[in-house]
């Protein structure tokens, strides 16, 4: 005998309708349109049936498979915009949003962006340099002896016989004197390299900045007092020392130190500097007699080390984001 399909539509209806999670919906449909499920069963009988009954029969159960297929589609549906509704109605609009972290600037390019916006305050004007510099104007135009060991490439990244990483950003004087006549105020910022041992205050790569005066009539006196107002714009009230140094391009030559009592009352060495050599301005086509100059460069790693108290400078390069989220 044929099922009542009439009564098991009935019964399907009733279960999906009170069907209240996506989870029993599943379970509703495995059951009714399921491999192993009634459909399937009901379909199988059509075989029992003798060849009168059968068309009609199948496309009874055909139907009621569409039928229980749409429902089960229909209450899903459902199902999924009350979710959504009592989801709406949940929001609270007056909670603080979610902060969304933000990327800082790395603690060195502040450092750099810092430096040049006082070195424009003091008249200077900021050029760019290239870090793959020529043998002449990293060291023969600057009035190297030739047997000067920092020539030496144990000490320096040579690419070729006449090209290496610069060591220092006083290569730009050349450059410059290329382009330029006095009066002229320049710095330049940027990466220096030199093959050192690395330790908590070297690197082999580190920045360094530059600048250099040249006017008539520049003294030790303007040398000194760029470095003591850049000293204070950067790290407030300080001591600055000079002390006698020796720089192949600087006669006479100085290196330069903060004392800083935050910095625990030492005195940091932060560069060198003096007054631009008789020699490096021949060179640059420039009369020493007429004109004169000073200049200096300094470590920049060095500076964020004394303003926050950082003992090692490879924590600027190792991108540890718990150590850049301090800043
Ligand atoms: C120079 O590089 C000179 N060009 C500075 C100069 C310019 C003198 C103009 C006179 C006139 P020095 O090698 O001392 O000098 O380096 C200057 C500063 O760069 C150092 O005081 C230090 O702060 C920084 N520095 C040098 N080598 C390293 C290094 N390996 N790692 C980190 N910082 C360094």
């Amino acid at each position: 005998m044929p099922e009542d399909l009439d009564s098991l539509k009935e019964s399907a209806v009733r279960e999906i309708a009170g069907a209240g999670t996506r989870e029993e919906i599943e379970q509703i449909e495995v059951r009714w349109l399921g491999r192993k499920g009634e459909i399937t069963r009901l379909l199988r009988a059509v075989g029992s049936l003798s060849p009168e009954e059968r068309p009609a029969y199948g496309q009874k159960v055909n139907a009621l498979k569409g039928e229980i297929a749409a429902a089960l589609e229909a209450r899903r549906e459902e199902i999924a915009s009350e979710v959504g509704t009592k989801t709406a109605s949940a929001i609270d609009v007056t909670l603080p949003g979610r902060l969304i972290p933000r990327a800082g600037q790395h603690p060195l390019r502040a450092t750099i962006e810092q430096i040049k916006n006082v070195f424009i305050g003091l008249g200077f004007e900021v050029v760019e340099s290239p870090e793959v510099e020529e043998y002449q104007y990293n060291f023969a135009a600057l009035n190297y002896p030739p047997d000067h060991p920092a020539m030496d490439e144990q000490m320096s990244f040579f690419i070729s016989d006449e090209q290496l990483l610069r060591t220092q950003t006083t290569a730009v004087q050349g450059r410059v004197f290329q382009e330029r006549k006095p009066p002229m105020r320049i710095c330049t910022i940027g990466r220096c390299y030199r093959y050192e041992a690395v330790d908590a205050t070297h690197g082999h790569t580190f920045h360094q900045v530059d600048c250099f005066a040249i006017d008539r009539h520049i003294t030790m006196a303007d040398l000194k007092g760029t470095l003591y107002q850049f000293a204070r714009e950067m790290f407030g009230e300080v001591t600055v020392r000079f002390r006698r140094d020796f720089f192949p391009f600087v006669e006479p030559g100085a290196d330069f130190s903060v004392k800083w009592e935050k910095a625990g009352d030492r005195w940091l060495e932060l560069g060198g500097a003096g007054m631009i050599h008789p020699n490096v301005l021949k060179m640059g086509g420039i009369d020493p007699e007429e004109w004169s100059g000073f200049a200096f460069g300094l470590g920049i790693e060095r500076m964020p080390m004394i303003r926050h108290g950082i003992g090692d400078l490879r924590l600027f390069y190792e991108n540890d984001a718990r150590f850049l989220a301090q800043f």
